[in-house]
């Protein structure tokens, strides 16, 4: 039965077991023995291999996934006589594998800062296929990136325009620039405000991006490629995609008119699934509801159709990850509802925490668990699975079913971990950072190690040499 302490969404499951699908990755399963395997990798090979915590990324299924959302966009353009690409947003999760996974799937690369540009750049994308955002790249940022050849970087002030008009002229060098557009429409996960949202740091109001682009004209090392937005992230709803084209191709019409074709970057924000009450729209079909829109409004103000690119992050490395960390400490609490029933939620302690996922705490976000090294046939028990972190708000699932008898070094498995949680790993507490690994037809490696006591020691210049990790 479900508890009275669980959100509405979330009903006790026949089977607390069974691995929700759309939630968990593509070849994620039991075995006979009930062990959780994937990419036909069981875990406790993995844990054995490289401990817990441990982020695992099942290959196949991120591949597929840019795979299919960069057919999508070449597709719907196509229909349409234009050429489509796709971004991979580069802070939901980048490493070096990934680089080279999506290189051979021809997917380009969205860098917001110096470091994930230099990890594109080493990983061997080509600087043509990178663009560079960001609302405060540093000179030596903007140096980097236009001496490296980048594709185009995406303007997000005026004194940007200036500073890399001045870096282009020092080296000789002509550069591709995009304006970033607030286009007043903001959307968030099933909504969307079609009110302005002036209040942010992102981007340039419509009459501002129209100022900017005169002041563009007169920049000799500069051409003005396209306009770029991006309305907010974990999008269910097509609506606001839709309004901000909407906005967008009326101002591409304006400034655009009578000059070479350009982009139109509707950026990323496809949401995805992770828990079962979440029900995306498959970002492939919001892809081309989103191109044949931009094609019915660039009719109907009489201009040719602009290219397309979007800026997919989440919706590629979302699904494919796992994190497995261990059950610690595991205790029940009992909590007195305002009528006065008590109601007993069972707290597992797992050993890691909002350092590796920090997204419930900074979000409130909500993620689904299961126990990975066995099945049971207990009864479904309420259970938030919580860090080791000093802080309450240390919460890794905030409300998920687990067999009753969960117990102490059973291995714990959260779903839909690839992007931002990696990438927004913190050392809090001196918790090192969990190694990446990927898996893949019944094979794994390492992707990124993690950070031992000895690395994080090591910095420390004011304890005595030999002394860290000891
Ligand atoms: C400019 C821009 N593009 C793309 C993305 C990727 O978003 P998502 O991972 O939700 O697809 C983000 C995320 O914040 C972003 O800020």
């Amino acid at each position: 039965m479900s508890s009275t302490l669980a959100p509405s969404w979330r009903s006790a499951p026949r089977d607390p077991n069974a691995l929700q699908s759309g939630v968990w990755p593509a070849s994620a399963a039991r075995n006979p023995q009930g062990e959780l395997v994937i990419g036909g990798v069981g875990v406790a090979e993995l844990v054995a291999t490289y401990g817990t915590p441990l982020y695992v990324m099942e290959r196949s299924d991120l591949i597929a996934r840019a795979r299919s959302f960069l057919a999508s966009v070449t597709q719907a353009c196509a229909a349409h006589g234009v050429s489509g690409s796709a971004y991979y947003a580069s802070k939901s999760f980048i490493s070096g594998h990934v680089v080279s996974w999506l290189i051979a799937e021809g997917l380009g690369f969205d860098v917001a800062t110096g470091g994930e540009l230099a990890i594109a750049l080493a990983g061997g994308a080509d600087p043509s296929r990178i663009e560079f955002q960001g609302n405060n790249k540093s000179q030596a940022e903007l140096h980097r990136a236009i001496s490296a050849g980048v594709g185009c970087i995406v303007i997000d002030a005026p004194i940007e325009a200036h500073r890399i008009s001045a870096i282009a002229d020092e080296l000789g060098v002509h550069q591709s620039v995009m304006i970033r557009v607030n286009t007043g429409v903001h959307a968030d996960t099933h909504e969307y405000l079609a009110t302005a949202r002036e209040d942010q740091k992102f981007g340039l109001s419509i009459p501002e991006v129209a100022a900017l682009a005169g002041e563009i004209a007169s920049m000799p090392g500069l051409s003005l490629v396209g306009l770029h937005s991006h309305i907010g992230s974990q999008i269910f709803a097509l609506e606001g995609f839709l309004e901000a084209a909407t906005r967008m191709v009326a101002l591409y019409a304006e400034l655009f008119a009578g000059k070479p074709q350009g982009t139109l970057n509707l950026g990323g924000g496809f949401g995805i699934a992770y828990t079962e009450s979440d029900a995306p729209l498959a970002p492939e079909a919001m892809v081309a509801a989103i191109v044949d829109h931009v094609a019915q409004r660039a009719a109907a103000l009489d201009i040719a159709m602009p290219h397309i690119a979007f800026e997919p992050g989440r919706a590629i490395s979302g699904p494919a990850g796992v994190t497995l960390y261990s059950a610690g400490v595991i205790k029940p609490v009992s909590v007195t509802a305002a009528d006065g029933s008590v109601s007993v939620r069972t707290y597992v302690s797992v050993d890691g925490g909002m350092s590796d996922n920090a997204r419930p705490a900074l979000y409130g976000a909500h993620y689904s668990a299961r126990i990975a090294n066995r099945v049971s046939a207990s009864d479904p028990a309420l259970v938030r699975v919580v860090g080791k972190h000093c802080e309450s708000g240390d919460i890794v699932v905030d409300a998920d079913y687990l067999p009753a008898d969960v117990a102490p070094g059973d291995l714990i498995a959260v779903a839909a971990t690839g992007a931002y949680c990696h990438s927004l790993a913190s050392n809090y507490n001196v918790v090192g950072r969990p190694p990446v690994v990927w898996v893949d037809s019944g094979t794994h490696g390492l992707m990124i190690e993690g950070e031992s006591l000895e690395d994080v020691l090591g910095r420390d210049r004011g304890l005595p040499s030999g002394e860290s990790g000891k």
